[in-house]
């Protein structure tokens, strides 16, 4: 009896022995080697975004360029592969990258306590503060936060500008909107008071269209450390090769240089 107790505990524990194995096959991290067999790093990104991924013409063709594409080059580079770029809307590359459908997203993404639970993280390589964009005609009268009651902010749409809204002008209405490009129209033609978009991309829009300014109002920008790219979760092996390209460009200073020069080149034409 007693031996026919000790042989089913056996099996039980030899059975649960063998799933859990099963499970953690079925986990594996295959992220680096789905990218060398394939021979392609696929890369979401939204185009909207200088000086970090934007379009320009090249040789008289529309080409995606910006910092971002310069660090991904780099990353295929150093990885022996082809850069494969898929251009979406920026809340569609966090769900391309969740899912699974692109190995990476670069995008100007922030990282936040609520990202980090659904994507795995490259180190940091930028930090950005958030901003409001009004016309220069309200300079007079959009001058403190509460300013805001009651008019119409935009931020873009699966941004965490939204919560900047939402959270530090919680009097104002939230407009949300999948084009940053949209978002300064709607500002020049009076549909929103104001835009909130980090500085660099807020400095280049300003550059550019002469009846707008950035507010003198300071906004809190701790909800979210600093860019990174961003990979499905569990692409340990993939983060790591990215992580080793990027520490040499943070390291050699090339990063701010990739940047500026994308800025000049953004507010040339
Ligand atoms: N940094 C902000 C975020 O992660 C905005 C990024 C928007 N990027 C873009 N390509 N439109 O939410």
């Amino acid at each position: 009896m007693l031996k026919n107790w000790i042989k089913i505990l056996y099996l039980t524990l030899l059975g649960l022995t063998l799933v859990a194995c099963g499970q953690s096959s079925s986990q594996e991290d295959t992220s680096l080697r789905d990218v060398t067999e394939d021979g392609k790093l696929v890369v979401a990104t939204e185009t909207g975004f200088a000086p970090f991924v934007f379009k320009t013409l090249v040789d008289s063709k529309d080409t995606v360029v910006g910092s971002d594409v310069e660090m991904v080059k780099k990353i295929a580079e150093d990885l022996g592969v082809e850069l494969d770029i898929s251009e979406m809307s920026f809340d569609n590359v966090l769900s391309t990258v969740q899912s699974g459908k692109a190995d990476i997203g670069i995008s100007g993404i922030s990282v936040t306590e609520e990202r980090k639970k659904v994507f795995d993280f490259s180190i940091p390589y930028y930090t950005a503060t958030n901003k409001l964009i009004i016309k220069k005609t309200d300079s007079q009268k959009l001058i403190v936060l509460d300013a805001f009651s009651g008019l119409s902010v935009a931020a873009q749409k699966g941004s965490i500008q939204e919560s900047v809204v939402k959270e530090q002008l919680a009097e104002a209405h939230l407009i949300s909107l999948t084009h940053t490009g949209e978002m300064i129209n709607q500002l020049k033609n009076g549909q929103v008071a104001a835009v909130v978009l980090e500085e660099p991309i807020a400095k280049g829009y300003v550059e550019k269209n002469p009846d707008l300014m950035i507010a003198d109002i300071e906004l809190d920008s701790s909800a979210s450390d600093a860019y990174a790219i961003a990979l499905p979760k569990g692409s340990t092996a993939l983060k790591a090769e990215i992580d080793k390209v990027l520490q040499k460009l943070i390291d050699s200073g090339q990063i701010e240089q990739m940047i500026q020069e994308a800025y000049d080149l953004s507010i040339k034409d």
